[in-house]
């Protein structure tokens, strides 16, 4: 495996791109306009920088890295020499369906085909090509470049052998790979998911107020992040999504999203990249500041 793939350059998908350029992997990055590519290499390389200042990474290799990146605006170009493909687009069904159909159509016969997909059935992706046994999902967390896990699924079709090649690429680029069966939310966001849903109810409830649920769990649990922020850094659109996903696909009112969590999307208060959630947000500072929405009289 020499020559990867990403289609979709946003935040996990530039970062996708990142940790494998940086492991002197050949990266062809795909999106629709050059505009959000060219985007795209100018977080790259702001990221690289953090690695830098930090001395993790040369500035030499940070150069290097830059390198391994080629940038397309056509999958069929992009994917033409490629030994695995990870898709990293929004996540709506209908968009992956038509992103693997073409994949399948343009991608050499024995390329792996893979999804970042937080919670869209592998299975079903990969009903809709002729090799369903080299289909997985390749999970990565946010941001990229720091979080350690990479949870690997195997759809109903995949073959052992996919899930080794997958398993062992993900340690050459010094993550942690942990195979997971392919059920709603598979594991990571099956667990997250209610524990965000749930500090949404507590909130809604009046039990307490943001900065103290987000402290209990912060100074209580050693979580970096309390649920409500990590909950703004994921997109509260996304939490909706995957928490809908996790209810149609088990039928259980447990995971029915909290009212609050569906009014907030519906306003357009989305998280950190709206500018708004259960926190304010403004460029360039680190600042925890409550929503006003959320503030205590
Ligand atoms: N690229 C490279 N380095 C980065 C980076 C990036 N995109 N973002 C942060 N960093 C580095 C920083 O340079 C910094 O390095 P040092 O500490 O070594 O100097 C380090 O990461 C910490 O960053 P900051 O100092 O800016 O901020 P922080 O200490 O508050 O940490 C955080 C930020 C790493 C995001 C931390 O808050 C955290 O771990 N939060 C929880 C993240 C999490 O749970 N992610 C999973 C979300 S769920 C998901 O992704 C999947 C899904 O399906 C929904």
């Amino acid at each position: 495996m020499k020559q990867i793939a990403v289609i979709g350059s946003g935040t996990m998908g530039n970062g996708i791109a990142h940790v494998f350029a940086q492991f002197n992997y050949q990266v062809s990055l795909v999106d629709i306009n050059q505009a959000a590519l060219d985007k795209a290499l100018q977080t790259i390389s702001k990221n690289l920088d953090r690695q830098v200042a930090k001395g993790t990474l040369t500035e030499e290799h940070k150069n290097a890295t830059l390198l391994n990146i080629n940038t397309y605006t056509s999958i069929k170009e992009g994917v033409q020499h490629a030994d695995l493909i990870i898709e990293a687009a929004t996540e709506n069904v209908d968009l992956k369906l038509k992103i693997f159909k073409d994949l399948d159509e343009h991608a050499p016969a024995n390329a792996i085909l893979a999804s970042n997909t937080s919670s869209i059935s592998i299975t079903q992706i990969a009903a809709v090509t002729n090799r369903g046994d080299k289909v997985i999902g390749m999970h990565f967390m946010n941001p990229v470049p720091v979080m350690k896990l990479v949870e690997v699924i195997r759809g109903y079709a995949t073959s052992d052998e996919t899930t080794a090649t997958i398993m062992s690429l993900s340690q050459s680029l010094e993550k942690v790979p942990v195979e997971v069966n392919d059920y709603p939310g598979f594991v990571a966001n099956r667990i997250l998911m209610p524990m965000i849903n749930e500090a949404i109810y507590t909130l809604y409830e009046g039990v307490a107020g943001v900065y103290e649920i987000d402290t209990v769990m912060k100074l209580g649990m050693a979580h970096p992040m309390g649920p409500l922020q990590l909950a703004d850094f994921i997109g509260l659109d996304v939490c909706l999504a995957i928490l809908k996903v996790l209810h149609d696909g088990f039928g259980n009112p447990k995971y029915a999203p909290c009212p609050l969590l569906v009014n907030m999307v519906a306003a357009g208060k989305k998280g950190a990249k709206t500018g708004e959630g259960f926190y304010k947000y403004t460029a360039g500072s680190k600042d925890l500041v409550v929503s006003d929405k959320f503030k205590k009289s």
